[in-house]
């Protein structure tokens, strides 16, 4: 389903008229930004865009903005099926609860919906895709991944003939901002984290963020989108950052890569591969250079090569310029499935195993210096067929410890798994080996 085409500018006059469900960072954000550019939007659009309605928990905060001629509803559920609006944009959060209901009452009541929320599109996004298609609605989230960067327009419309390959990115700012401070100062995680919290550039609760999960939301999103596919977050493996360590940030910069946390979807022949996890990635590949809260996305299309954009991923100001893209295409009454096909079309891909990954890995462990330990490690590689391409020991202070690290060829991740397995039982390795998946981007 689709919006009529070229029915833009002029031919209807008139406003487009939303509810903005949740007021915070976003919501706040989305309005001030329509009011502050609302003639030059009109011009873009033929028809001006109107907030008439609004939904938040508590009626009396200020929220920096005129809110005064707006009808206020205590039930964003309520509003979004009996508001007389055409778009309801939601702006609350979480996968469940209110959000979920806001955005498939809106749905069903026939309006188009607006929304940043990516843990919800990561759990429901195919059924709400359906929903909106039945209804011939819009459903789009352009501020959903990557905030301000409009890589979905970008992937679903300016690659559209192409056949893509693969797609990864820097899709959290909060882990690129630690992992970029913790790099520059040497200092632990845990210093940085409370650092980062305490300038509220982290939440209280940063877990979604520092285990992966909010980057692992956008890159089952992602995902959908450059390969036709449904989205399935659960196919995708997630690790954090907690434990990367400085040593391991100096290792890496000393062997020439730098860590990243990045989502990585790829066709591979057992499946499509979802993953986001720590990467090493060569320093003179362009993604290694985006630093501090900066997102970016790369992706591999036949016919357009690579393409990268990067941008800021989170914020006010970027996160409403997303959200008001979409509310200016649903203005110029254009809209196309939310996933790029129909939702009845997308392709039910199997998940391809973690273990069949196939890439090459940065070992580190901590062993007690003394005859015959190489030996050991050598053998643990041998057996599982996992092939070494570089080693590096630093000099010991007597008594402590001494790290090792060993960089392998490409070997699957469950020869992987083998070979740690037994390095990690060896006597004279003192800590859990830290393994670290290489990606050899090309510059
Ligand atoms: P936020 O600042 O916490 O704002 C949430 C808003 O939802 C608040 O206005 C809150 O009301 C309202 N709310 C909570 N429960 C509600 C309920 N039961 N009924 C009605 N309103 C309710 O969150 P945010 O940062 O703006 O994020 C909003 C969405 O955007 C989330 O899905 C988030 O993942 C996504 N997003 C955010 C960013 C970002 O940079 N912040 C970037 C990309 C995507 P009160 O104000 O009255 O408490
Ligand atoms: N918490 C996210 C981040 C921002 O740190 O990138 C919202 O997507």
């Amino acid at each position: 389903m689709a919006g009529s085409s070229g029915a833009a500018r002029g031919v209807n006059a008139a406003p487009l008229k939303i509810a903005v469900a949740g007021l915070g960072t976003v919501g706040a954000g989305v309005v001030k930004l329509l009011a502050q550019h609302r003639d030059l939007i009109a011009k873009r659009c033929g028809r001006s865009i109107v907030v008439v309605a609004a939904s938040a928990r508590d009626r009396t905060k200020n929220r920096g903005t005129d809110l005064s001629a707006i009808e206020w509803f205590d039930d964003a559920a309520t509003m979004a099926a009996k508001a007389s609006v055409d778009v309801v944009v939601e702006l609350i959060g979480g996968a469940e609860g209110v959000a979920r209901n806001v955005c498939e009452t809106a749905i069903a009541s026939g309006r188009h919906v607006v929304t940043a929320n990516k843990a919800l599109l990561a759990h429901h996004g195919t059924a709400l895709a359906r929903a909106a298609e039945a209804k011939n609605v819009a459903l789009a989230y352009e501020a959903a991944v990557a905030g301000g960067i409009p890589i979905i327009k970008a992937l679903r419309e300016g690659m559209a003939g192409n056949r893509l390959s693969r797609v990864y990115g820097i899709l959290n700012g909060t882990c690129n901002y630690i992992l970029t401070a913790m790099r520059k100062s040497g200092r632990s995680f845990e210093e940085i984290l409370a650092e980062a919290q305490s300038l509220g550039y982290a939440e209280a609760d940063p877990s979604f963020d520092v285990d992966g999960i909010d980057a692992a939301h956008k890159l089952a999103i992602l995902a959908s989108v450059a390969f036709g596919c449904e989205v399935n977050f659960g196919g995708v493996h997630v690790e954090g950052i907690r434990r990367v360590s400085p040593m391991d940030i100096r290792f890496a910069e000393e062997l020439g890569y730098r860590i990243k946390l990045l989502g990585i979807a790829k066709l591979t022949e057992s499946g499509l591969e979802q993953r986001v996890h720590p990467c090493m990635v060569p320093l003179a590949a362009p993604i290694a250079s985006i630093d501090g809260v900066f997102n970016a996305v790369v992706a591999d299309g036949d016919y357009v090569d690579t393409i990268m954009q990067e941008g800021r991923g989170a914020g006010q100001g970027p996160t409403a310029s997303a959200v008001v893209a979409d509310l200016v295409d649903i203005a110029r009454q254009r809209w196309i499935p939310a996933f790029g096909v129909p939702a009845t079309e997308l392709a039910r891909l199997p998940a391809s195993p973690m273990d069949r990954h196939v890439g090459a890995y940065y070992i580190r462990l901590m062993v007690v210096d003394r005859p015959g330990v190489f030996a050991d490690v050598a053998a643990a590689l041998r057996d599982h067929d996992v092939s070494m391409e570089g080693i590096l020991q630093r000099t010991r202070q007597p008594g402590e410890p001494v790290p090792v690290v060993l960089t392998t060829h490409e070997t699957t991740e469950a020869a992987m798994a083998g070979t740690l397995k037994r390095i990690q039982g060896l006597g004279a390795v003192v800590e859990p080996p830290c393994m670290i998946r290489i990606e050899a981007f090309a510059p």
